[in-house]
């Protein structure tokens, strides 16, 4: 099962495009995502991680795919137009993000709300819908799904409100969930109970979880493969407990070595000097050289190559 292609991303570039300038946002982007497997994908704010999300399923005004592949089952979504594009929006494909109230109608109960969503896979309709419905919540391990049913969003907690959008995510059945920072609005304890709903949920239904998040530490509990990014671009990628145990970019280090230790008392959190640039203001060669602590004189000039280091890894950076 785990070694059947799903999805296959091959040199991807967006762009945003605003007053005649074309920024790159998303630059030249490749990786599989396996059926049933979950794939992190982890960076600062600003990465491009959700700009890369949004162009698999064709959602990123004013950006626009100027190059690449996103060939899911077999066929390129780069290529469709808008109204086959929702034939797997929402369908094959579902995305829960961050703020699931920015996504919830607040006067519209968050039962009405996901029998909408089932009903617009177009299979289910009246009793047998509204039972679907109830099934979903439960799914979500909802605690009172008939009252949950009745409940409008602002009612809810985050936690709650989350599973509300999981719910409405799962209503397609789909075959590959973008989870965008699904838990960076909840505090930590909820956190975890989203994250191993998640985990449980795909073992139930067996799809395949790209899982973003600006948080390395969070991904290890998810995900079978790590992909980093950085400035647009994929920088590492390799199995999860690998990528933990010898991390070989000097930006995953950095990242990793921001993480708080359980071990250790520490007053404030250690951070990677200096910001991630922005579209536009890429630094010359290796995009992170001017905040890596082992660049040499070359990195301001090549931009690296991604080093195979083996089947299933790879750095953009020679000196490692
Ligand atoms: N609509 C937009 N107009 C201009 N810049 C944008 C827009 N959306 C995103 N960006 C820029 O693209 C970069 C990547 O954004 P995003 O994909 O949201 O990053 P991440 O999800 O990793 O935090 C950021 O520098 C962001 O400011
Ligand atoms: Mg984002």
């Amino acid at each position: 099962m785990k070694q059947i292609i799903l999805l296959q991303v091959s040199g991807l570039k967006t762009h945003i495009i605003t007053n005649g300038n074309s920024l790159p946002i998303v630059d030249n982007v490749s990786f599989v995502i396996k059926m049933g497997e979950t794939v992190g994908l982890v960076g600062e704010s600003g990465c491009g991680k959700s700009m890369t999300a949004l162009s698999l399923i064709g959602l990123q005004k004013p950006a626009k795919i100027i190059g690449g592949k996103v060939i899911f089952n077999g066929t390129d979504l780069v290529s469709l137009d808008k109204k086959s594009i929702r034939e797997y929006r929402g369908k094959k494909i579902a995305m829960i993000f961050q703020e699931p109230m920015t996504s919830l109608n607040p006067v519209m109960s968050c039962g009405k709300q996901i029998l909408e969503a089932v009903k617009m896979q177009g299979e289910l309709n009246g009793a047998h819908a509204k039972q679907r419905v109830i099934e979903l919540l439960n799914l979500v391990k909802y605690p009172d799904p008939k009252m949950g049913y009745k409940s409008y969003p602002h009612e809810l907690s985050g936690g709650m409100r989350q599973r509300v959008m999981i719910a409405m995510a799962l209503a397609g059945k789909p075959d590959l969930l973008i989870a965008d920072e699904p838990t960076t609005a909840l505090d930590v304890t909820v956190q975890a109970e989203i994250v191993n709903l998640l985990k449980k949920i795909q073992q139930q239904l067996g799809m395949a979880i790209l899982f973003i998040t600006h948080d390395i530490g969070l991904i290890k509990q998810v995900s079978d493969k790590i992909m980093v990014m950085y400035a647009g671009q994929i920088i590492e990628e390799g199995p999860t407990e690998i990528i933990l145990k010898s991390p070989l970019h000097p930006y995953t280090k950095a990242l990793l070595a921001c993480l708080p230790r359980i071990d250790e008392k520490m007053e404030i959190l250690p951070s990677i000097p200096g910001n991630v640039p922005t579209p536009g203001n890429y630094p010359s060669g290796c995009r992170f050289h001017p905040r890596c602590s082992i660049a040499v004189e070359g990195c301001s000039v090549d931009e690296p190559e991604f080093v195979e280091v083996s089947d299933s890894r790879r750095v953009r950076c020679p000196y490692v």
